[in-house]
């Protein structure tokens, strides 16, 4: 659907309601990059490491902790005390990100991936209020991640409505929908944009199994 894969070095947004499937196609990513040799990083915002490491063993049988061991992952868990990135609400939503995006950037210098993976930061992004300092915020968290090297995949919630301000700063935007067809809720994936490549202009089936998440040829449309 992206004519061959990801440009190296850009920032791609997965972006939907919830339950769609934001994290499973995020995780693929970063575990399928591990099997080609590719060093992965994810960063968990909203949940702990743990939670996310229960998740995909449980539904796919992913062992992000033996991946860790063998030094193939790094998961950076911002609830973790030792990182003193307090996300309480008496802080200064502006100065949360500010801090989260300087994190990121050591945390990128010191590990050095190939693939990066930011678990849904728009919660965080609702509580900015002005806009042109959302678009600013935005825009420094991608710059960094750019310069790092690493190709990133950040996951967006639409329940908070901040995934304009952060699709129209990525270099791609995907979009996951799982919605009522007759009697049955289908999954479905599309391509917003994609900067450099052509794009399927098609809407997608997109099926979950226990092998994980794949993209059928089918329309979920009659
Ligand atoms: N082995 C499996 N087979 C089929 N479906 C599965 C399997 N494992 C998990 N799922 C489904 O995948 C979905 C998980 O989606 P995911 O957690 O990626 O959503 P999300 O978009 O990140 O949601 P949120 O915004 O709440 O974080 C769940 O609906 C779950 O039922
Ligand atoms: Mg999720």
């Amino acid at each position: 659907m992206i004519d061959g894969g990801f440009h190296k070095g850009t920032v791609n947004t997965i972006t939907g309601a919830s339950g769609t499937g934001k994290t499973v196609f995020a995780s693929q990513f970063i575990h399928q990059g591990t099997k080609f040799g590719e060093k992965g990083m994810i960063v968990t915002p909203s949940e702990s490491a743990d939670y996310l490491k229960r998740e995909m063993s449980s539904s796919f049988g992913w062992d992000f902790s033996a991946l860790e061991k063998e030094g193939k992952l790094c998961i950076v868990d911002v609830t973790d005390p030792v990182l003193r990135l307090q996300k309480s609400i008496e802080i200064d939503p502006v100065d949360f990100l500010i801090n989260f995006r300087k994190l990121v950037e050591r945390k990128l210098q010191e590990v050095k991936p190939e693939r990066l993976f930011i678990d849904d930061l728009s919660a965080f992004f609702m509580a900015v209020e002005a806009p042109f300092k959302i678009r600013s915020l935005t825009d420094d968290l991608f710059g960094t991640l750019r310069a790092s090297g690493a190709t990133s995949v950040v996951t967006i919630g639409t329940a908070f409505g901040m995934n304009q301000f952060l699709e129209y700063g990525a270099d791609s935007a995907t979009v996951l929908k799982r919605e009522r067809i007759g009697n049955n809720l289908i999954r479905s994936i599309f391509i917003m944009k994609m900067r450099g490549s052509k794009i399927a202009n098609s809407i997608r089936v997109l099926d979950i199994s226990d092998d994980g998440m794949s993209v059928s040829s089918l329309s979920p449309y009659p």
